[in-house]
């Protein structure tokens, strides 16, 4: 299960968390790929598994994958691996002893620990594993409060609950270099954000977002459903510029009705300025205004770094775009007043996805990602469903499980021409590039599935916080 990522033959052991198991992959790439590091897996790679082995990186690389990551707990210098005891024994042995001094050195102090995957030990057993690595060379004295140095004994008993092996499948040993970034997750969670709406993106993912997109500092970042602004938080964090628009008023300025139980009305300064001000990227803040996507309302111009957004697919929030009585029916020949009434009108998803895509072909730098949520109906999913643009590449397409019926998507694509008056022409030539009118149907399949499932004296659907909109 290794990622290949140069020539050399220094190895590092990923451990990864074992939520949003999809997302990993992408992320890792997205982060070795701001290095200027290109990683393929190799033939035995398994995506699901929670130990990935990462080849040809300097310990630079993986510090710097580490200092992003929310998807990895943290990362090792590999120093031994096999699937049995006596293989992992044989492996430490080969690894070079001078790579290890620094390390086992008598004036240092270290603590070895025994991580397992779909098992638990009992204490003394664990404590018998350590045992049974003393034909390592440690001359250091043991310090499990503050030492310096940390070791780990991983065993991996397979991804199946319902079949645990007695011995493990996959033993590893290794020395802690670094831990990820999974503390975020905790520190910027809605549940103790100032300002938050019904549709707050889920503090994980967002972080995903801003991985996926390779947001770094200085960057300008737009979201064009920016909601609650939980994106732009999350770009905020790794030094972006961040900018969004809403249709909706309230949201914008951070008035009306609040979302939290137990408070009726919006707080002054519920805003999104106020949330990166919560912690403390306000700097950051370019500005956040009313508009509506459908709308060309930006000069044309490489105006954005990236471009990363959570679209409302008409679940917990209307999807609608700004109209007029004249779109909708022919005013009388003997009309007189006002002609021109802002109504809002129905803002089918083929539309919105067709205009994101346009958007980011004419608005991001060359090599700049645009990230976003792809509802689907799961029965009826398959690949070509996903709309491409002929200015865009896909870079990756990474499922989250909503109900039984139901997913999103999370799709990454990166701008790789201007647009040309040609495009046009390959777009009506090439389905693929032509909204998808299947996606209309979201709402009512979504509804649907549910209804069923009711009828059948089921719960609810799950509608986590910061899920699906
Ligand atoms: C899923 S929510 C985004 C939530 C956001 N990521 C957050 O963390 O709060 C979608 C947003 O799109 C907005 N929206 C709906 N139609 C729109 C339109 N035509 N133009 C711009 N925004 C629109 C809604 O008001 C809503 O705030």
């Amino acid at each position: 299960m290794a990622l290949h990522c140069g020539k050399t033959c220094r190895q590092y052991l990923l451990h990864l968390a074992h939520d949003n198991v999809d997302f990993r992959l992408p992320e890792i790439k997205a982060l070795l790929s701001l290095r200027g590091r290109q990683c393929e897996p190799s033939e035995t790679f398994r995506e699901k598994s929670p130990f990935w082995r990462l080849h040809g990186l300097s310990e630079e690389d993986v510090r710097s994958v580490m200092s992003r990551t929310v998807c990895a707990k943290s990362v090792f210098e590999l120093w031994g691996h096999g699937r049995t005891a006596t293989e992992l024994k044989s492996s430490l042995m080969e690894y070079p002893r001078e790579s290890m001094a620094t390390f086992l050195q008598d004036q240092s102090t270290y603590k070895i620990n025994v991580y397992t995957f779909n098992k638990t030990l009992l204490f003394n057993d664990r404590i018998k594993k350590i045992d049974a690595l003393d034909y390592l060379p440690f001359q250091g004295k043991v310090n499990l409060k503050d030492p310096d140095h940390i070791f780990c004994l991983f065993e991996d008993y397979g991804l199946d609950p319902n079949d645990i092996p007695e011995e493990p499948l996959y033993l590893y040993f290794g020395r802690w270099i670094s831990d990820g970034q999974r503390e975020l997750i905790r520190s910027h969670s809605v549940k103790k954000r100032h300002f938050i709406g019904n549709t707050s993106m889920d503090a994980g993912l967002s972080f995903i977002m801003a991985n996926h997109a390779k947001v770094k500092p200085l960057d300008l970042v737009y979201d064009p459903f920016v909601g609650t602004g939980s994106l732009l938080v999350a770009c905020s964090h790794f030094g972006a510029y961040v900018c969004g628009t809403d249709i909706d008023y309230n949201t914008i300025h951070g008035v009306g009705k609040a979302s939290r139980k137990n408070q009726k009305w919006r707080g002054p300064d519920e805003n999104i300025r106020a949330n990166l001000r919560q912690y403390g990227t306000e700097f950051s803040y370019v500005d956040v205004m009313v508009s509506d996507a459908s709308k060309p309302v930006w000069r044309r111009a490489e105006l954005f770094d990236a471009i990363i957004t959570d679209p409302p697919y008409g679940i917990r929030e209307s999807t609608r775009r700004t109209g007029s009585h004249k779109e909708v029916t022919s005013p009388p020949d003997d009309f007189s007043g006002e002609s021109h009434v802002p109504v809002s009108m129905a803002y089918h998803l083929s539309d919105i996805f067709a205009d994101l895509l346009n958007f980011a072909a004419n608005h991001l730098a060359i090599g700049g990602r645009l990230v976003y949520w792809l509802p689907v109906y799961r029965p009826e999913y398959c690949e070509e469903m996903v709309p491409l643009h002929p200015c865009l590449t896909l870079i990756s397409n990474c499922e989250q499980t909503l109900s039984s019926h139901t997913s999103r998507r999370l799709i990454t694509m990166e701008k790789i021409k201007q647009p040309e008056v040609t495009d046009a022409l390959a777009q009506l030539a090439d389905p693929r590039f032509s909204p998808y009118q299947g996606h209309n149907s979201f709402r009512e399949k979504y509804f649907s599935g549910i209804t069923k499932k009711n009828e059948k004296g089921n719960d609810k659907p799950a509608t986590k916080e910061g899920e699906g909109s």
